[in-house]
């Protein structure tokens, strides 16, 4: 962990720092410029006759989508951006009395997968996992009740979402609920886990030098995310390069995460994305890392192997998937592959 990044406050940064200049390291395998862009991330419109389908495609071929209608109200997407707003706002010294433990997983810090990298990049973040009292309490001691509310209704709306969303990708894949004794447990209410993970890229003084987070999978079945009106989010396509995914009002995007890469035996991938930043303009973006109870051994799934096609993976809890990511970082995936 970078120490010195720990009380350093990006929101007051006039310059960039040498410490943040990504373009210094170039990766050759995730260029930072922009490819030329002649393909969009699908829209699926989930009370469309073929959103089934339209899903199934877009999980196979980009591993991600934007979903509207998807009956989240706009005022609650609105709710939690201004929460998180208020949130980042404040000063960094009530920040970092929320701040994430170093062995925890719960409140404010910088990204996770910093360690991986030399360079620093230019977000801060805030993770919730369960109720969001105690961390509020920290942040807003007076009136910390009023920003809970909104919070916890979201959890709520997308926990049943995500049910509803993992029926619909297991239904694409030929699956049913008879198929699974889990898949009941993960659809229904007291289903799948969850984290919300609430991102800030402040305007920053360089953008082409900076990356707001950088390019990465997640350990997660799929997540949901809301960004505010501030384009940022790119996803790697094959043979498309880096593409934007543009923010639509009201929409939400969805990504395939290792785990659901490892149930579909690979059918649909998990997809590497970035965020990048913007000179004159704050992004926010709201993740709702959706996985399985932590000790369910997740492994493809029994429908979709056969003598033709042989498990790629070898089972795995969630649990014990983040501790190989913690270590692995993007090459987990490759660590929990059967050996040919
Ligand atoms: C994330 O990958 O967790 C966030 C991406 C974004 O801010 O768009
Ligand atoms: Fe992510």
């Amino acid at each position: 962990v970078h120490l010195h990044q720990k009380h350093l406050d990006i929101n007051s940064l006039e310059e960039l720092p040498d410490s943040f200049k990504w373009t210094q390291v170039e990766d050759i395998n995730h260029p930072i410029t922009d490819s030329f862009m002649s393909e969009s991330v699908p829209v699926v419109d989930l009370l469309h006759p073929n959103a089934l389908e339209n899903i199934g495609q877009a999980c196979k071929n980009w591993g991600v989508f934007q979903v509207i209608n998807h009956g989240i109200p706009s005022s609650l997407l609105d709710g939690v951006e201004n929460t998180s707003k208020s949130l980042f706002s404040l000063p960094i010294q009530q920040k970092v009395k929320a701040a994430r433990p170093a062995d925890g997983v719960s409140g404010y810090g910088f990204a996770r997968i910093s360690s991986f990298f030399s360079k620093l990049m230019w977000s801060e973040g805030f993770t919730i996992v369960g109720s969001p009292v105690e961390h509020f309490r920290q942040l807003w001691p007076q009136d910390f009740s009023k920003f809970c509310g909104v919070v916890e209704e979201y959890q709520g709306e997308m926990q049943k979402l995500a049910g509803k969303l993992m029926l619909l990708m297991l239904h694409s894949l030929g699956i049913t609920k008879e198929d699974l004794s889990w898949v009941g447990p993960l659809t229904e209410s007291k289903g799948g886990c969850a984290a919300l993970q609430m991102n800030h890229y402040p305007a920053c003084p360089d953008p082409d030098q900076a990356m707001g987070l950088a390019a990465h999978t997640d350990s997660t079945l799929f997540t949901i995310l809301y960004q505010n009106n501030t384009s940022g989010l790119q996803v790697l396509k094959e043979g498309a390069g880096w593409v934007t995914v543009p923010p639509i009002p009201g929409a939400l995007v969805v990504n395939v995460g290792d785990l659901l890469h490892i149930l579909s035996n690979g059918l649909y991938p998990s997809v590497l994305h970035r965020a990048m930043v913007n000179r004159t303009k704050e992004r926010l973006s709201l993740a709702y890392l959706y996985g399985p109870q932590p000790s369910v051994q997740i492994s493809p799934l029994p429908k979709l192997v056969g003598p033709s096609q042989p498990p790629l993976y070898r089972p795995v809890t969630w649990t014990e998937y983040l501790g190989t990511k913690a270590k692995h970082f993007n090459k987990a995936l490759s660590c929990v592959k059967v050996c040919a």
